[in-house]
């Protein structure tokens, strides 16, 4: 098995949680993920929503290290139909066939899916987390 890493990036922590059951579940690396922009409150999320829509482009600074990891485990939330803007750039820095990408999102699912080892949706309406975190992790550990 390749080692994994957990890479998330959050705004109200579901994704972070979420991050940190896969990590826990399978003792590897956790590594935050951050923009630096301000996304609190009313304002921060018109400007997530905003940002997301236009595609706008933002840099991400990783706040500890990768090393050693050869597959990653990419978790992030969806905003306005599609990835948070820090979530695209942290995608186009790896190869899809080294990223399982975990969506959390409300209800919706993310349009682009091609090129991942796999892509899970987590939606907070149906309370699939568990269920979801528990067929991905069995399937790392049987490759
Ligand atoms: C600006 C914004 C837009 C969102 N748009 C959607 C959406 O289009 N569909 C959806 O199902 N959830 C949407 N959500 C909900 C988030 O995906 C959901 O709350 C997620 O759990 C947030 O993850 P986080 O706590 O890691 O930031 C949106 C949230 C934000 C802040």
């Amino acid at each position: 098995m390749n080692k994994l890493g957990v890479i998330y990036f959050t705004r109200t922590n579901n994704s972070k949680r979420v991050a940190e059951k896969i990590s826990n579940k399978l003792s590897c690396k956790l590594v935050q993920v951050t923009d630096n922009i301000n996304y609190k409150g009313i304002f921060g999320y018109l400007k997530a929503g905003s940002y997301s829509m236009r595609n706008k482009h933002v840099d991400i600074e990783f706040l500890s290290d990768l090393d050693g990891v050869e597959e990653y485990i990419f978790v992030g939330p969806l905003w306005a139909g599609g990835l948070a803007p820090a979530m695209r750039t942290l995608i186009k820095q790896f190869p899809r066939d080294k990223v399982h990408l975990v969506v959390i999102s409300t209800e919706s699912h993310v349009e682009d899916r091609s090129g991942f080892l796999s892509v899970h949706d987590i939606e907070n309406k149906t309370g699939n987390e568990d269920q979801v975190i528990e067929g991905l992790v069995n399937n790392l550990q049987n490759t």
